[in-house]
């Protein structure tokens, strides 16, 4: 095949996920892939590199997923961070009437793990309005952690208030509905091994 015509390693993936999401979504169609499973991979090593030169050789590092939309990009985050460290998870949920969160955020589980003195990174899919973070961070903080930081795969840059920074993006997302690789969409569609939008 000559150079001119053969397909780089990107296309060739976004290629297979076109290929393969009817499989996955049961026919349901998607947009657009937004991040092919090759990208995400790449990007995820690269952060677990960030973080494990991030902290000196004696420090406690523990890294809190926020369940569930954290739980692939946590699993896949933790094998790429080759340092010691703890893991732990957070279940939190915004609870409201209707459609429209109320701002409020319960917290479901609560981490065993002992947080004082320890550098704590929590570990969240995607930031949007910045709600849960907001109430989130404050009851951590509270727990003494040596320090507290916010490793997020993807940032929508649409928060108008928000209170903590990110120190790790994995991509700055588009303002779309985005779903796969643990985003769901009512539930569905965390298994993708891609991230893709949704039609409008
Ligand atoms: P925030 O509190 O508005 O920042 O939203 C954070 C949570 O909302 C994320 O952890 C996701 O569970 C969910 N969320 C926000 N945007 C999206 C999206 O585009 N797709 C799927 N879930 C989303
Ligand atoms: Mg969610």
């Amino acid at each position: 095949m000559k150079a001119e015509t053969a397909l780089s390693h990107r296309d060739m993936e976004y290629e297979e996920a076109e290929r393969e999401f009817p499989a996955y979504t049961g026919g349901r169609p998607l947009q657009r892939i937004v991040y092919s499973a090759g990208e995400i991979g790449a990007r995820v090593e690269e952060l677990g590199e960030e973080i494990a030169h991030a902290y000196g050789p004696d420090d406690g590092v523990l890294l809190v997923g926020l369940l569930k939309g954290s739980f692939v990009f946590l699993g896949d985050l933790v094998r790429c961070i080759r340092r010691p460290i703890h893991v732990d998870f957070l279940v939190a949920s915004s609870y409201g009437k209707g459609t429209t969160s109320s701002g409020e955020v319960k917290l479901l589980y609560d981490p065993s793990t002992p947080m004082r003195g320890q550098h704590i990174i929590v570990v969240e899919d995607i930031i949007d309005s910045g709600t849960t973070l907001n109430r989130l961070m404050g009851s951590l903080e509270a727990r003494d952690p040596a320090s507290l930081e916010i490793c997020a795969l993807l940032h929508k840059h649409v928060a108008k208030n928000l209170e903590y920074e990110a120190r790790w993006i994995g991509f700055d997302a588009p303002n779309e509905f985005l779903v796969g690789y643990g985003l769901d969409h009512a539930e569905d569609f965390r298994h993708l091994p891609f991230i893709a939008s949704l039609p409008t």
